[in-house]
């Protein structure tokens, strides 16, 4: 393995540092999220190049796939370097129609924990994010019940951290007055600002933020001051959109997802773009 410096450099989680640069491995499963991948040994080789590249931080759920993804980190990269952490979530089912049921009850947390161990062959998930709200978004309503099952296992020695997904911030201090949580992993990219305030709260905490869908998931982040900016530098617009996350809040950690080992690639060097003021102050007006 190697291990140049990433761009963003290094966060630690808790206890544990990893790359400002991560890897998402959503897009690994089949169309939507469903099923095995078409090419099984292209996403064994993207996983494995994200480690050659010096990502010691991939995200995953046993709900991609269901089951797929993980299946797939296990068979390519264990046993695991001492520096890579496997970041997991639960909450979530998966429906014959490829839905996102939430399934928060204590009994489904702890069988979605279990199998998260089984599938990555870990006796210790080291964070694992309680996923909430549905798939409009966050959702006000209480989790304690939910979040102290997970505290429950985390106290057993199954979980070593623990962090919220699709969380409004009133759940973020829900469950910071029951327990410590090292990220909020949300919603957020160049176009969808509404955590703007939520992002520098938890940086003065010491808390990480890691947005999904940085370059937009399912549909491409469309705007034309990111258009003007990327053409200006001679860039893409994946690699402005990533350059600026990593200025946006040094709290930021990226996971990124792709099926390919060239856009991998093409993503972690274009992170490392460098944005003047100017390209700043125009790429902040987009999602305002
Ligand atoms: N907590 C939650 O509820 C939640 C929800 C959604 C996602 N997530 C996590 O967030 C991660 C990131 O989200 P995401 O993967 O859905 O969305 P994303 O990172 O915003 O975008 C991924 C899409 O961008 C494309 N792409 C990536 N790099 C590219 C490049 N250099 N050139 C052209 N296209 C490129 C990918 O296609 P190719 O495969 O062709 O590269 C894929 O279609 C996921 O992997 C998952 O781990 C969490």
């Amino acid at each position: 393995m190697t291990s140049p410096s990433l761009p963003g450099g290094t966060w630690t989680l808790g206890d544990l540092t990893v790359t400002r640069f991560g890897y998402g491995a959503m897009q690994l499963a089949g169309p939507w999220v469903m099923g095995p991948p078409a090419d099984h040994h292209g996403a064994l080789a993207v996983l494995r190049e994200a480690v050659v590249l010096g990502i010691t931080h991939i995200d995953t759920s046993d709900a991609y796939g269901p089951h797929v993804t993980n299946r797939l980190i296990r068979e390519a990269l264990h046993p695991y370097p001492d520096s890579l952490h496997i970041v997991t979530k639960v909450g979530a089912n998966r429906d014959q129609r490829g839905g996102w049921p939430p399934a928060r009850d204590p009994e489904s947390l702890r069988r979605s924990v279990h199998e998260n161990l089984d599938n990555l062959g870990l006796d210790v998930l080291d964070l694992v994010n309680l996923r909430l709200g549905d798939a409009e978004g966050p959702q006000p309503g209480p989790i304690a019940e939910a979040f102290e099952t997970l505290v429950a296992l985390q106290q057993q020695g199954l979980i070593r951290h623990l962090g919220l997904s699709n969380a409004t911030p009133e759940q973020v201090a829900e469950a910071q007055a029951i327990a410590p949580i090292v990220c909020v992993q949300n919603l957020y990219n160049l176009a969808h600002r509404q955590d703007d305030a939520l992002i520098d709260a938890l940086a003065e905490q010491g808390v990480a933020y890691v947005p999904f869908f940085p370059l937009g998931g399912f549909t491409p982040l469309q705007s034309s001051a990111l258009a003007a900016v990327a053409t200006r530098l001679e860039a893409t617009p994946m690699s402005v959109a990533l350059a600026w996350l990593l200025r946006r809040s040094p709290n930021i950690l990226l996971i990124p997802g792709t099926s390919s080992v060239a856009h991998l690639r093409e993503n972690v060097a274009g992170a490392g773009l460098a944005l003047s003021a100017d390209d700043l102050a125009e790429l902040d007006k987009v999602g305002r």
